[in-house]
């Protein structure tokens, strides 16, 4: 097909899914795949979904399968209003969000503005601010949050002599992807601070903030300044993914242009799905299963740390999250994770490299491990792999 000169300016800026690419490559069972974000199987509770969806179609009958209204069925906005204290007026639902990021972008961005953002950060993010030809600038953090304020300070003034305007922070304040690290309440509070004072929107995307192993809740960043941020949230990690629902809470001023974008994206989330959902969470079950989510994951949390901490050579360092799905892996510097690859794969072990995450390109020898999806036993086996290959590097040699 000669598609020359059909496509538009936008797809140009289309960036390809490393890690999909990964997936196409190989059969993410028969290898070591500490690559993607894939919950565990095992935390569906497919005997509940198949009695819910049964439920459902007696109670709704035809209903859960017409077209619904575009905000979501009024059953699940009023449940994910009430699970997280805000007003139902304020509950777009989404198809995941993934949609939320896209729909947030699509609604505040024009090629050229700019986008803030952690570095590193959500590499699904950042395919969809560069689909729209954002500026995206990353921002490093730093322990000392007065050095981390500043940094912000420094790229905002840098931002503000090259006449641009920036129109949102993104940040995933819980348990990152792909670092596993949360934002501290004066982080948080700093940052809405600094949205007030400059004029720009925070998108808050939080879906792993339900899954916290260890530690006290912190305020969302939307509990902060609620009309200031919009806070998605997301069914994937708590229930299941392949349910695509999430939900997007903000002022309704913002949420009207959100609600009429998503009239031409997909007219309405999936009824059945959202009816399902609404089932699970009223009776309770949504909470029980992600119990025993937390307590599965918290086990491969603590077996992948125990084995890093065993086989590691010395110069790799790594993050130790209090929650979520991934931690982070720092090796000595010279290491590229990009090049290492291929090798790792040859022998049967899959990660994600950490330039991918990073906006500018850095973080060459960063790495990102996800630890929901494999058994234990394969993460003992998979580290034992990796660790062994790393050790014959003459950069991580001991
Ligand atoms: C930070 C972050 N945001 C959004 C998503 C997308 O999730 P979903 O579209 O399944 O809700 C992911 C998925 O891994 C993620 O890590």
């Amino acid at each position: 097909m000669n598609s020359c000169g059909l496509f538009s300016e936008d797809v140009g800026s289309f960036f390809r899914s490393p890690v999909r690419e990964i997936f196409k490559k190989v059969d993410l069972n028969s290898i070591y795949s500490f690559a993607g974000g894939y919950p565990s199987a095992e935390t569906f509770p497919l005997e509940e979904i198949r009695q819910t969806i049964s439920e459902v179609i007696d109670k709704y009958g035809a209903k859960a399968f017409q077209y619904g209204a575009t905000q979501g069925v009024m059953e699940l906005r009023e449940a994910v209003a009430e699970r997280y204290g805000v007003p139902v007026e304020r509950v777009q639902i989404t198809s995941s969000s993934q949609q939320g990021i896209d729909v947030c972008t699509r609604v505040l961005v024009d090629p050229g503005d700019v986008i803030l953002t952690s570095s590193p950060s959500y590499l699904g993010a950042l395919q969809s601010f560069r689909s729209y030809r954002a500026d995206i600038r990353g921002v490093r953090h730093h322990n000392d949050l007065e050095a981390y304020r500043l940094a912000y300070e420094e790229e905002l003034s840098r931002i503000r002599e090259e006449g641009k305007k920036v129109k949102f922070l993104y940040m995933i304040p819980d348990f990152q992807n792909p670092s596993g690290e949360s934002l501290t309440l004066q982080e948080r509070r700093m940052l809405v601070a600094l949205a007030r004072e400059h004029g720009f929107l925070i998108v808050e995307d939080s879906p792993y903030r339900e899954l916290r192993y260890e530690g006290e809740h912190i305020p969302t960043m939307y509990s902060l300044a609620p009309d200031h941020v919009i806070h998605l949230g997301s069914f994937s990690k708590i229930f299941a993914p392949g349910f695509r629902l999430g939900w997007a809470i903000a002022h309704p001023e913002i949420l009207d242009k959100i609600y009429v974008c998503k009239q031409s994206l997909d007219l309405c989330p999936p009824i059945l799905d959202q009816y399902v959902a609404a089932e699970f969470l009223r009776s309770g079950r949504l909470d029980e299963n992600l119990k025993k989510s937390i307590d599965l994951y918290r086990g491969k949390r603590d077996l992948l740390l125990d084995q890093l901490g065993k086989h590691m050579p010395a110069g790799v360092t790594w993050t130790h999250p209090e929650g979520g799905l991934f931690l982070f892996l720092t090796m000595p510097e010279g290491f590229d994770a990009v090049k290492f690859y291929d090798e790792a794969l040859e022998a049967g072990v899959a990660y994600v490299a950490g330039e991918f995450f990073h906006p500018d390109g850095s973080g060459k020898n960063t790495m990102r491990m996800n630890f929901s999806f494999m058994s234990g036993q394969r993460i003992i086996e998979g580290v034992e792999l990796l660790a062994k290959l790393l050790s014959r590097l003459p950069s991580c040699a001991e």
